[in-house]
Protein backbone atom coordinates (compact mmCIF):
# COMPACT_ATOMS: atom_id res chain seq x y z
CA UNK A 1 0.00 0.00 0.00
CA UNK A 2 1.15 3.50 -0.99
CA UNK A 3 1.50 6.02 1.77
CA UNK A 4 1.22 9.88 1.58
CA UNK A 5 0.96 12.79 3.26
CA UNK A 6 -3.02 12.27 3.09
CA UNK A 7 -2.75 9.08 4.86
CA UNK A 8 -0.96 10.72 7.49
CA UNK A 9 -3.15 13.65 7.52
CA UNK A 10 -6.24 11.40 7.77
CA UNK A 11 -5.72 9.47 11.10
CA UNK A 12 -7.39 10.25 14.45
CA UNK A 13 -5.70 12.86 16.51
CA UNK A 14 -6.48 12.05 20.08
CA UNK A 15 -5.08 14.46 22.58
CA UNK A 16 -1.87 13.86 24.43
CA UNK A 17 -3.70 12.70 27.45
CA UNK A 18 -6.22 10.70 25.75
CA UNK A 19 -3.02 9.13 24.14
CA UNK A 20 -1.39 8.17 27.25
CA UNK A 21 -4.64 6.63 28.67
CA UNK A 22 -5.82 4.54 25.69
CA UNK A 23 -2.16 2.72 25.60
CA UNK A 24 -0.44 1.45 28.94
CA UNK A 25 2.28 0.86 26.36
CA UNK A 26 3.06 4.36 24.86
CA UNK A 27 5.70 4.95 26.86
CA UNK A 28 7.82 2.22 26.08
CA UNK A 29 6.41 2.23 22.46
CA UNK A 30 7.89 6.36 22.25
CA UNK A 31 11.22 6.07 23.82
CA UNK A 32 14.48 4.22 22.94
CA UNK A 33 18.14 4.54 24.56
CA UNK A 34 20.67 5.06 22.25
CA UNK A 35 24.79 5.46 23.45
CA UNK A 36 24.41 7.12 26.41
CA UNK A 37 20.96 9.53 25.54
CA UNK A 38 17.36 8.68 26.76
CA UNK A 39 14.61 9.38 23.95
CA UNK A 40 11.46 10.14 24.67
CA UNK A 41 8.50 11.12 22.15
CA UNK A 42 5.53 9.83 24.28
CA UNK A 43 4.10 13.39 24.57
CA UNK A 44 4.02 14.13 21.17
CA UNK A 45 1.23 13.08 18.96
CA UNK A 46 2.58 10.57 17.12
CA UNK A 47 0.59 7.23 17.21
CA UNK A 48 1.30 3.25 16.19
CA UNK A 49 -0.76 4.15 13.26
CA UNK A 50 1.43 7.44 12.70
CA UNK A 51 4.54 5.73 13.50
CA UNK A 52 3.18 2.80 10.67
CA UNK A 53 1.98 5.09 7.97
CA UNK A 54 5.59 6.97 8.29
CA UNK A 55 7.41 3.67 7.81
CA UNK A 56 5.30 2.86 4.86
CA UNK A 57 5.91 6.80 3.39
CA UNK A 58 9.84 5.99 4.35
CA UNK A 59 9.53 2.76 1.58
CA UNK A 60 7.65 4.07 -0.94
CA UNK A 61 10.31 7.51 -0.81
CA UNK A 62 13.35 4.55 -0.69
CA UNK A 63 14.74 6.09 2.72
CA UNK A 64 16.87 2.50 3.12
CA UNK A 65 18.44 2.96 -0.48
CA UNK A 66 19.06 6.95 -0.11
CA UNK A 67 20.46 5.89 3.41
CA UNK A 68 22.67 3.29 1.57
CA UNK A 69 23.66 5.28 -0.71
CA UNK A 70 24.77 8.37 1.31
CA UNK A 71 27.28 5.95 3.57
CA UNK A 72 28.06 4.33 -0.02
CA UNK A 73 29.32 7.66 -0.78
CA UNK A 74 27.27 8.10 -3.96
CA UNK A 75 26.76 11.51 -5.14
CA UNK A 76 24.04 11.86 -3.03
CA UNK A 77 24.54 15.48 -3.20
CA UNK A 78 22.75 15.66 -6.65
CA UNK A 79 22.95 19.86 -6.93
CA UNK A 80 26.87 19.62 -6.39
CA UNK A 81 27.31 16.34 -8.06
CA UNK A 82 29.32 14.81 -5.22
CA UNK A 83 29.10 12.48 -2.34
CA UNK A 84 28.50 13.33 1.17
CA UNK A 85 31.05 12.62 3.29
CA UNK A 86 30.48 13.48 7.22
CA UNK A 87 29.99 9.87 8.54
CA UNK A 88 33.23 8.72 7.11
CA UNK A 89 35.57 10.73 8.69
CA UNK A 90 34.38 8.91 12.20
CA UNK A 91 34.81 5.96 10.11
CA UNK A 92 31.57 4.66 8.64
CA UNK A 93 31.04 4.32 5.10
CA UNK A 94 32.56 4.28 2.35
CA UNK A 95 36.03 2.48 2.75
CA UNK A 96 38.63 4.65 0.70
CA UNK A 97 37.01 8.09 1.71
CA UNK A 98 37.29 6.34 5.69
CA UNK A 99 40.87 6.25 4.64
CA UNK A 100 41.51 9.33 3.25
CA UNK A 101 39.69 10.74 6.36
CA UNK A 102 42.12 8.58 8.85
CA UNK A 103 44.99 9.68 6.78
CA UNK A 104 43.79 14.03 7.23
CA UNK A 105 43.11 13.03 10.72
CA UNK A 106 46.90 11.58 11.47
CA UNK A 107 48.02 14.17 9.74
CA UNK A 108 46.11 16.63 12.12
CA UNK A 109 47.20 14.46 15.32
CA UNK A 110 50.93 15.06 13.94
CA UNK A 111 50.55 18.69 14.06
CA UNK A 112 49.18 18.59 17.55
CA UNK A 113 51.46 16.57 18.61
CA UNK A 114 54.47 18.87 17.20
CA UNK A 115 52.26 21.91 18.60
CA UNK A 116 52.41 20.40 22.14
CA UNK A 117 55.84 19.57 21.67
CA UNK A 118 56.82 23.47 21.21
CA UNK A 119 57.49 23.12 17.28
CA UNK A 120 55.57 26.94 17.27
CA UNK A 121 57.03 27.99 20.16
CA UNK A 122 54.41 28.68 23.53
CA UNK A 123 51.00 28.73 22.79
CA UNK A 124 48.34 29.75 25.10
CA UNK A 125 45.34 30.72 23.55
CA UNK A 126 44.00 29.38 19.82
CA UNK A 127 42.09 31.57 17.97
CA UNK A 128 40.04 30.31 15.66
CA UNK A 129 38.53 32.52 12.71
CA UNK A 130 35.42 31.42 10.28
CA UNK A 131 31.92 31.65 10.18
CA UNK A 132 28.88 29.19 10.18
CA UNK A 133 29.64 25.60 10.24
CA UNK A 134 33.22 26.62 9.98
CA UNK A 135 32.65 27.98 13.54
CA UNK A 136 29.55 27.04 14.98
CA UNK A 137 30.46 23.41 15.39
CA UNK A 138 33.98 23.40 17.04
CA UNK A 139 32.40 26.23 19.32
CA UNK A 140 29.48 24.02 20.62
CA UNK A 141 32.08 21.23 21.22
CA UNK A 142 34.89 23.88 23.54
CA UNK A 143 31.87 25.41 25.04
CA UNK A 144 30.71 22.21 25.88
CA UNK A 145 33.35 19.94 27.24
CA UNK A 146 36.17 22.64 27.66
CA UNK A 147 34.52 24.10 31.13
CA UNK A 148 36.64 21.58 33.70
CA UNK A 149 40.51 21.95 32.01
CA UNK A 150 41.80 24.18 30.22
CA UNK A 151 44.92 23.21 28.46
CA UNK A 152 44.46 26.86 26.15
CA UNK A 153 42.16 29.59 25.88
CA UNK A 154 40.18 28.99 23.02
CA UNK A 155 38.50 31.66 20.80
CA UNK A 156 36.08 31.35 18.24
CA UNK A 157 35.56 34.47 16.15
CA UNK A 158 33.01 34.52 13.42
CA UNK A 159 31.51 37.75 13.06
CA UNK A 160 33.13 40.47 10.38
CA UNK A 161 32.19 43.26 13.43
CA UNK A 162 35.77 44.36 14.48
CA UNK A 163 34.43 44.08 17.93
CA UNK A 164 34.34 40.37 17.46
CA UNK A 165 37.99 40.15 17.42
CA UNK A 166 38.85 43.27 19.52
CA UNK A 167 37.51 41.29 22.75
CA UNK A 168 39.74 38.56 22.02
CA UNK A 169 43.03 40.92 21.62
CA UNK A 170 42.04 42.38 24.81
CA UNK A 171 42.60 39.21 26.21
CA UNK A 172 44.78 37.43 24.56
CA UNK A 173 48.65 37.54 24.05
CA UNK A 174 49.67 38.24 20.29
CA UNK A 175 53.11 36.27 21.02
CA UNK A 176 51.48 32.94 22.54
CA UNK A 177 48.48 32.80 19.75
CA UNK A 178 48.06 30.38 17.10
CA UNK A 179 45.86 31.92 14.47
CA UNK A 180 43.61 28.42 13.35
CA UNK A 181 41.81 29.87 9.78
CA UNK A 182 38.79 27.13 8.86
CA UNK A 183 37.25 27.56 5.93
CA UNK A 184 36.19 25.05 3.86
CA UNK A 185 36.32 27.04 0.50
CA UNK A 186 39.07 29.57 1.96
CA UNK A 187 37.39 32.08 -0.20
CA UNK A 188 34.76 33.45 2.88
CA UNK A 189 35.25 37.35 2.78
CA UNK A 190 34.51 37.31 6.45
CA UNK A 191 36.76 34.74 7.64
CA UNK A 192 39.79 35.98 5.28
CA UNK A 193 39.44 39.81 6.38
CA UNK A 194 39.21 38.23 10.24
CA UNK A 195 42.44 36.45 9.61
CA UNK A 196 44.15 39.16 7.77
CA UNK A 197 43.44 41.35 11.13
CA UNK A 198 44.64 38.96 13.41
CA UNK A 199 48.20 38.51 11.21
CA UNK A 200 48.22 42.25 11.36
CA UNK A 201 47.20 42.58 15.37
CA UNK A 202 50.35 39.82 15.28
CA UNK A 203 52.66 41.89 13.02
CA UNK A 204 52.17 45.34 15.02
CA UNK A 205 52.65 43.63 18.42
CA UNK A 206 56.54 42.17 17.78
CA UNK A 207 55.20 38.48 16.01
CA UNK A 208 58.35 38.10 13.71
CA UNK A 209 56.69 35.66 11.72
CA UNK A 210 52.92 35.30 12.33
CA UNK A 211 52.47 33.26 9.37
CA UNK A 212 54.85 30.92 10.99
CA UNK A 213 51.79 30.39 13.53
CA UNK A 214 49.19 30.17 11.50
CA UNK A 215 47.39 26.53 10.76
CA UNK A 216 44.45 26.43 7.97
CA UNK A 217 41.38 24.15 8.49
CA UNK A 218 40.33 23.67 4.55
CA UNK A 219 38.94 21.72 1.93
CA UNK A 220 40.66 24.16 -0.25
CA UNK A 221 44.66 23.18 0.33
CA UNK A 222 45.55 25.22 -2.60
CA UNK A 223 44.23 28.58 -1.32
CA UNK A 224 45.47 28.97 2.00
CA UNK A 225 48.87 27.98 0.78
CA UNK A 226 48.06 31.17 -1.58
CA UNK A 227 46.78 33.06 0.90
CA UNK A 228 50.12 32.21 3.11
CA UNK A 229 49.94 29.42 5.02
CA UNK A 230 52.84 27.11 4.93
CA UNK A 231 51.51 23.84 3.53
CA UNK A 232 52.81 21.58 5.98
CA UNK A 233 49.82 23.51 8.62
CA UNK A 234 47.57 23.00 5.98
CA UNK A 235 44.80 20.67 7.47
CA UNK A 236 42.73 19.36 4.13
CA UNK A 237 39.00 16.80 4.60
CA UNK A 238 37.31 15.87 2.23
CA UNK A 239 35.14 18.61 -0.17
CA UNK A 240 32.07 16.24 0.19
CA UNK A 241 32.01 16.91 3.99
CA UNK A 242 29.34 19.86 3.87
CA UNK A 243 30.14 23.00 5.97
CA UNK A 244 27.73 22.27 9.01
CA UNK A 245 28.33 19.12 9.10
CA UNK A 246 32.40 19.24 9.45
CA UNK A 247 33.72 19.46 13.15
CA UNK A 248 34.61 16.27 12.32
CA UNK A 249 37.13 16.98 10.02
CA UNK A 250 40.06 19.48 10.59
CA UNK A 251 37.38 21.89 11.00
CA UNK A 252 37.42 20.41 14.71
CA UNK A 253 40.91 21.38 15.13
CA UNK A 254 40.55 23.78 18.32
CA UNK A 255 38.47 20.96 19.93
CA UNK A 256 41.41 18.23 19.44
CA UNK A 257 44.10 20.49 20.17
CA UNK A 258 42.29 22.56 22.89
CA UNK A 259 40.51 19.21 24.64
CA UNK A 260 43.18 16.80 23.74
CA UNK A 261 43.03 14.26 20.83
CA UNK A 262 41.30 11.27 23.22
CA UNK A 263 38.49 13.74 23.86
CA UNK A 264 38.27 14.03 20.03
CA UNK A 265 38.40 10.61 18.99
CA UNK A 266 35.78 9.93 21.50
CA UNK A 267 33.74 12.36 20.08
CA UNK A 268 34.15 10.75 16.87
CA UNK A 269 33.32 7.27 18.34
CA UNK A 270 30.43 8.46 19.76
CA UNK A 271 28.58 9.92 16.27
CA UNK A 272 30.23 6.29 14.76
CA UNK A 273 27.70 4.59 17.15
CA UNK A 274 24.70 6.89 16.61
CA UNK A 275 25.76 6.12 12.58
CA UNK A 276 25.67 2.45 13.37
CA UNK A 277 22.19 2.77 15.24
CA UNK A 278 20.64 4.59 12.34
CA UNK A 279 21.83 2.23 9.50
CA UNK A 280 21.12 -0.86 11.32
CA UNK A 281 17.50 -0.32 13.79
CA UNK A 282 14.45 -0.85 12.63
CA UNK A 283 12.72 2.79 11.95
CA UNK A 284 9.93 1.96 14.48
CA UNK A 285 12.99 2.34 16.99
CA UNK A 286 15.21 4.41 15.23
CA UNK A 287 15.69 7.77 17.03
CA UNK A 288 16.87 9.99 14.27
CA UNK A 289 13.63 8.40 12.27
CA UNK A 290 11.14 8.66 15.14
CA UNK A 291 12.30 12.03 15.49
CA UNK A 292 11.93 13.14 11.58
CA UNK A 293 8.54 11.39 12.10
CA UNK A 294 7.51 13.68 15.03
CA UNK A 295 8.79 17.16 13.10
CA UNK A 296 6.84 15.97 10.03
CA UNK A 297 4.04 15.55 12.01
CA UNK A 298 4.20 18.57 12.93
CA UNK A 299 4.78 20.69 10.11
CA UNK A 300 2.96 18.60 6.94
CA UNK A 301 -0.07 17.87 9.50
CA UNK A 302 -0.55 20.19 12.50
CA UNK A 303 1.18 23.05 9.98
CA UNK A 304 3.54 24.16 12.90
CA UNK A 305 6.15 26.71 12.04
CA UNK A 306 8.75 26.31 14.37
CA UNK A 307 10.34 24.20 16.53
CA UNK A 308 11.99 25.35 19.68
CA UNK A 309 14.93 23.45 21.37
CA UNK A 310 15.73 24.14 25.21
CA UNK A 311 19.22 22.67 26.75
CA UNK A 312 18.33 22.52 30.51
CA UNK A 313 22.26 22.62 30.75
CA UNK A 314 24.37 25.69 30.43
CA UNK A 315 27.26 23.31 28.11
CA UNK A 316 24.67 22.96 25.75
CA UNK A 317 23.83 26.73 25.53
CA UNK A 318 24.83 26.86 21.84
CA UNK A 319 23.28 24.01 20.92
CA UNK A 320 20.05 25.81 19.80
CA UNK A 321 22.08 28.05 17.21
CA UNK A 322 24.27 24.88 16.22
CA UNK A 323 20.94 23.47 14.81
CA UNK A 324 19.48 26.41 13.62
CA UNK A 325 22.10 26.26 10.78
CA UNK A 326 22.43 22.35 10.81
CA UNK A 327 18.68 22.27 10.07
CA UNK A 328 17.62 25.29 8.63
CA UNK A 329 20.56 25.33 5.96
CA UNK A 330 20.10 21.90 5.21
CA UNK A 331 16.31 21.52 4.70
CA UNK A 332 15.39 25.35 4.28
CA UNK A 333 14.73 24.60 -0.19
CA UNK A 334 11.41 25.01 -1.59
CA UNK A 335 12.60 22.44 -4.71
CA UNK A 336 12.89 18.85 -4.53
CA UNK A 337 15.76 17.36 -6.09
CA UNK A 338 13.93 16.75 -9.18
CA UNK A 339 13.54 19.93 -9.43
CA UNK A 340 9.85 20.72 -8.75
CA UNK A 341 8.06 22.88 -6.17
CA UNK A 342 7.92 21.02 -3.26
CA UNK A 343 4.88 22.19 -2.68
CA UNK A 344 4.47 22.26 1.39
CA UNK A 345 6.30 22.93 3.53
CA UNK A 346 9.61 22.02 4.74
CA UNK A 347 12.23 22.86 7.83
CA UNK A 348 10.24 24.65 10.77
CA UNK A 349 11.97 27.39 11.91
CA UNK A 350 14.33 26.22 14.57
CA UNK A 351 14.86 28.24 17.72
CA UNK A 352 15.21 27.90 20.97
CA UNK A 353 17.58 28.74 24.83
CA UNK A 354 18.58 27.42 27.66
CA UNK A 355 16.42 26.49 31.00
CA UNK A 356 15.69 27.80 33.43
CA UNK A 357 16.44 30.95 31.92
CA UNK A 358 14.22 30.43 28.76
CA UNK A 359 11.25 29.73 31.36
CA UNK A 360 11.55 33.30 32.35
CA UNK A 361 11.61 34.89 28.93
CA UNK A 362 9.37 33.26 26.25
CA UNK A 363 7.96 30.15 27.68
CA UNK A 364 4.48 32.44 28.22
CA UNK A 365 3.65 31.98 24.17
CA UNK A 366 4.75 28.41 24.67
CA UNK A 367 1.91 27.66 27.52
CA UNK A 368 -0.78 30.09 26.32
CA UNK A 369 0.12 31.87 22.92
CA UNK A 370 -1.54 31.06 19.19
CA UNK A 371 1.63 29.24 18.00
CA UNK A 372 1.98 25.65 17.81
CA UNK A 373 5.31 24.92 18.77
CA UNK A 374 6.62 21.37 19.30
CA UNK A 375 9.17 21.82 22.02
CA UNK A 376 12.33 19.44 22.72
CA UNK A 377 13.98 19.60 25.77
CA UNK A 378 17.51 18.21 26.58
CA UNK A 379 18.90 17.68 30.01
CA UNK A 380 21.98 15.97 31.51
CA UNK A 381 21.73 13.65 34.09
CA UNK A 382 25.20 14.53 35.59
CA UNK A 383 25.40 17.91 36.06
CA UNK A 384 28.33 20.19 35.22
CA UNK A 385 28.80 22.01 38.36
CA UNK A 386 30.12 21.21 41.93
CA UNK A 387 27.88 23.56 43.88
CA UNK A 388 25.22 22.12 46.20
CA UNK A 389 23.18 19.64 44.36
CA UNK A 390 19.93 21.56 44.52
CA UNK A 391 21.13 23.40 41.75
CA UNK A 392 21.25 20.40 39.29
CA UNK A 393 18.10 19.02 40.71
CA UNK A 394 16.16 22.48 40.46
CA UNK A 395 17.48 22.39 37.11
CA UNK A 396 16.07 18.83 35.67
CA UNK A 397 12.74 19.03 37.59
CA UNK A 398 11.79 22.33 35.92
CA UNK A 399 12.29 20.85 32.70
CA UNK A 400 10.45 17.80 33.54
CA UNK A 401 7.70 19.84 35.10
CA UNK A 402 7.67 22.25 32.22
CA UNK A 403 6.82 18.92 29.77
CA UNK A 404 4.17 18.10 32.15
CA UNK A 405 2.06 21.30 32.48
CA UNK A 406 2.20 21.72 28.56
CA UNK A 407 0.54 18.66 28.04
CA UNK A 408 -1.59 18.78 30.90
CA UNK A 409 -2.45 22.25 30.93
CA UNK A 410 -5.05 23.63 33.25
CA UNK A 411 -8.44 24.98 31.94
CA UNK A 412 -9.96 27.42 33.74
CA UNK A 413 -13.46 28.11 32.49
CA UNK A 414 -14.07 31.55 34.57
CA UNK A 415 -10.75 33.27 33.78
CA UNK A 416 -9.42 32.35 30.35
CA UNK A 417 -6.18 34.71 31.46
CA UNK A 418 -5.23 31.80 33.79
CA UNK A 419 -6.44 28.98 31.80
CA UNK A 420 -3.89 26.44 30.40
CA UNK A 421 -5.34 24.68 26.97
CA UNK A 422 -2.22 21.82 27.82
CA UNK A 423 -2.04 19.41 25.14
CA UNK A 424 1.11 20.84 23.48
CA UNK A 425 3.58 18.55 22.54
CA UNK A 426 7.05 18.31 23.51
CA UNK A 427 9.97 15.58 23.33
CA UNK A 428 13.03 14.87 25.93
CA UNK A 429 16.10 13.72 25.61
CA UNK A 430 17.75 12.74 28.79
CA UNK A 431 21.89 12.36 28.36
CA UNK A 432 23.69 10.31 31.10
CA UNK A 433 26.59 12.28 31.13
CA UNK A 434 27.85 15.00 28.73
CA UNK A 435 31.02 13.55 27.49
CA UNK A 436 32.61 13.23 23.79
CA UNK A 437 31.63 10.50 23.29
CA UNK A 438 27.62 11.24 24.01
CA UNK A 439 27.97 14.51 22.81
CA UNK A 440 29.07 12.82 19.37
CA UNK A 441 26.22 10.31 19.11
CA UNK A 442 23.74 13.52 19.71
CA UNK A 443 25.02 16.06 16.82
CA UNK A 444 24.97 12.64 14.98
CA UNK A 445 21.69 11.81 15.93
CA UNK A 446 20.63 15.67 14.64
CA UNK A 447 22.12 15.25 11.23
CA UNK A 448 20.63 11.98 10.44
CA UNK A 449 17.32 13.18 11.74
CA UNK A 450 17.46 16.41 8.88
CA UNK A 451 18.95 13.67 6.51
CA UNK A 452 15.32 11.35 7.04
CA UNK A 453 13.01 14.82 7.14
CA UNK A 454 14.73 15.77 3.93
CA UNK A 455 14.25 12.33 2.19
CA UNK A 456 10.62 12.47 2.88
CA UNK A 457 10.43 15.70 1.71
CA UNK A 458 12.43 14.58 -1.25
CA UNK A 459 14.51 17.62 -0.49
CA UNK A 460 19.01 17.84 -1.29
CA UNK A 461 19.31 18.33 1.97
CA UNK A 462 22.80 18.98 1.29
CA UNK A 463 23.26 21.81 -0.82
CA UNK A 464 23.09 25.75 0.34
CA UNK A 465 22.69 28.16 -2.66
CA UNK A 466 20.22 30.30 -0.68
CA UNK A 467 23.10 31.94 1.15
CA UNK A 468 24.66 33.00 -2.19
CA UNK A 469 22.48 35.80 -3.49
CA UNK A 470 23.14 38.21 -0.60
CA UNK A 471 26.70 37.20 -0.36
CA UNK A 472 26.90 38.19 -4.22
CA UNK A 473 25.41 41.47 -3.92
CA UNK A 474 27.65 42.32 -0.87
CA UNK A 475 30.74 41.44 -2.80
CA UNK A 476 29.24 43.80 -5.79
CA UNK A 477 28.11 46.87 -3.41
CA UNK A 478 31.59 46.34 -2.10
CA UNK A 479 32.93 46.75 -5.69
CA UNK A 480 30.18 49.66 -6.37
CA UNK A 481 29.28 47.87 -9.54
CA UNK A 482 25.55 47.35 -7.88
CA UNK A 483 22.60 48.83 -9.09
CA UNK A 484 20.52 48.66 -5.86
CA UNK A 485 16.76 49.63 -5.30
CA UNK A 486 15.60 53.32 -4.01
CA UNK A 487 16.12 52.21 -0.28
CA UNK A 488 18.91 50.20 -0.06
CA UNK A 489 20.98 52.93 -2.33
CA UNK A 490 19.45 55.38 0.67
CA UNK A 491 20.76 53.00 3.17
CA UNK A 492 24.37 52.87 1.87
CA UNK A 493 24.70 56.45 1.26
CA UNK A 494 23.37 57.55 4.53
CA UNK A 495 26.35 54.96 6.07
CA UNK A 496 28.67 57.13 4.10
CA UNK A 497 29.89 53.96 2.03
CA UNK A 498 28.68 55.20 -1.20
O1 LIG B 1 27.26 31.06 3.58
C1 LIG B 1 26.98 29.80 4.05
C2 LIG B 1 28.19 28.95 4.12
O2 LIG B 1 28.55 28.50 2.85
C3 LIG B 1 27.99 27.79 5.07
O3 LIG B 1 27.37 26.73 4.49
C4 LIG B 1 29.36 27.54 5.53
O4 LIG B 1 29.36 26.77 6.69
C5 LIG B 1 29.87 28.93 5.71
O5 LIG B 1 29.30 29.66 4.66
C6 LIG B 1 31.36 29.10 5.71
O6 LIG B 1 31.95 28.67 4.53
P1 LIG B 1 33.48 28.35 4.46
O7 LIG B 1 33.76 27.25 5.41
O8 LIG B 1 33.76 27.96 3.05
O9 LIG B 1 34.23 29.59 4.85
Amino acid sequence: MMSDWSTIEALPSPTLVELFAADAERLAMFSTDVAGIHFDWSKTHLTREAVAAFEQLCADRDLAGKRAALFAGEHVNVTEDRPVTHTMERGEGNPDIVAEARKFHQRMRALIDAIEGGALGEIRSILHVGIGGSALGPHLLVDALGRDEKRYEVAIVSNVDGVALEDVFARFDPTTTLLAVASKTFTTTETLLNAASVIQWMTEHGVDDPYGRVVALTANPDKAVEWGVDETRVLPFNEGVGGRYSLWSSIGFPAALGLGWGVFEELLEGAAEMDRHFRLTALHENAPALAAFADLYYTQVRHAETRAVFAYDERLRLLPSYLQQLEMESNGKSFTVDGEPVGRPTAAITWGGVGTEAQHAVFQLLHQGTHLVPVEFLGVIEGGDTLDENHHRQLLLNMFAQGAALMKGKPNADDPARSYSGDRPSSTLLLDDLDARTLGALIAFYEHRVFVNGVLLGINSFDQFGVELGKEMAKAADEGGQEFDVSTTDLIKRAGLD
